[in-house]
């Protein structure tokens, strides 16, 4: 078999980190988070350091320095991914990870669209606001029993809004690219359904 891509490409909580992860699994494919590298260059903004110095310099390690699923560090991915110098200084070191054998699924906003548009496989994965924000909800209340709904809600909108209406790279489907809700899906039914599909294309 050849190299091959595969894109996953969705809002946040829209379930493309668990499905590409199952995913890489079942096909012994490389995986990247690519949301990780944003996520690692904004827990460094908030520590004061410019963030486009901590994107130029940035580390594989460094994934491993911080508590990345804290949603300050969410909100300050998603601020810090609005500069063209951030994008540009990651976009090598996504390129590079793309071309691992036997293949590589990255998830991220820009993977079919800019990071990797030749790749063979694009999907984007989508969900309604309210079903996100449950996902996230349920998600974070383990870790802190005080936090709101409403307060994620409104982190969620915000954090798509300013993915979606960037200049540089916005999150958008590519026209190639086989979209899929997973509002109503369980984690497995929406594996099985990105599988299956995924099948019919590799
Ligand atoms: O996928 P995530 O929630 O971990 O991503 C955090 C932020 O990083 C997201 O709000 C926008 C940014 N991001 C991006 O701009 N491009 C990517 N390919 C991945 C993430």
């Amino acid at each position: 078999m050849s190299q091959t891509v595969i894109a996953i490409d969705g809002p946040a909580a829209s379930g493309k980190g668990t499905v590409s992860k199952a995913i890489s699994e079942k096909l012994q494919f490389n995986y990247l988070d690519t949301g990780k590298l944003y996520r690692a260059i904004g827990a460094q903004y908030l520590e004061g350091r410019p963030p486009i110095d901590a994107a130029q310099s940035l580390n594989i390690s460094d994934l491993n320095k911080y508590d990345l699923q804290k949603p300050e560090i969410a909100q300050a991915a998603s601020e810090i991914a609005l500069i063209p110098e951030v994008r540009a200084a990651l976009l090598e070191f996504q390129r590079n990870f793309s071309k691992k054998m036997p293949g590589a699924v990255l998830d991220g906003r820009d993977i079919g669209t800019i990071v990797c548009p030749n790749a063979k496989i694009k999907i984007f994965l989508t969900a309604s606001l309210k079903a996100r924000a449950k996902r996230r909800y349920v998600e974070l209340y383990k870790h802190d029993g005080k936090i709101s709904f409403e307060t994620i809600l409104e982190q969620i909108k915000e954090r798509d809004k300013r993915d979606q209406t960037r200049s540089s790279s916005p999150m958008v489907a590519a026209s190639d690219a086989k979209i899929f809700d997973t509002s109503a899906l369980s984690i497995k039914e929406a594996v099985d359904k990105v599988f299956d599909y995924i099948q019919t294309k590799i």
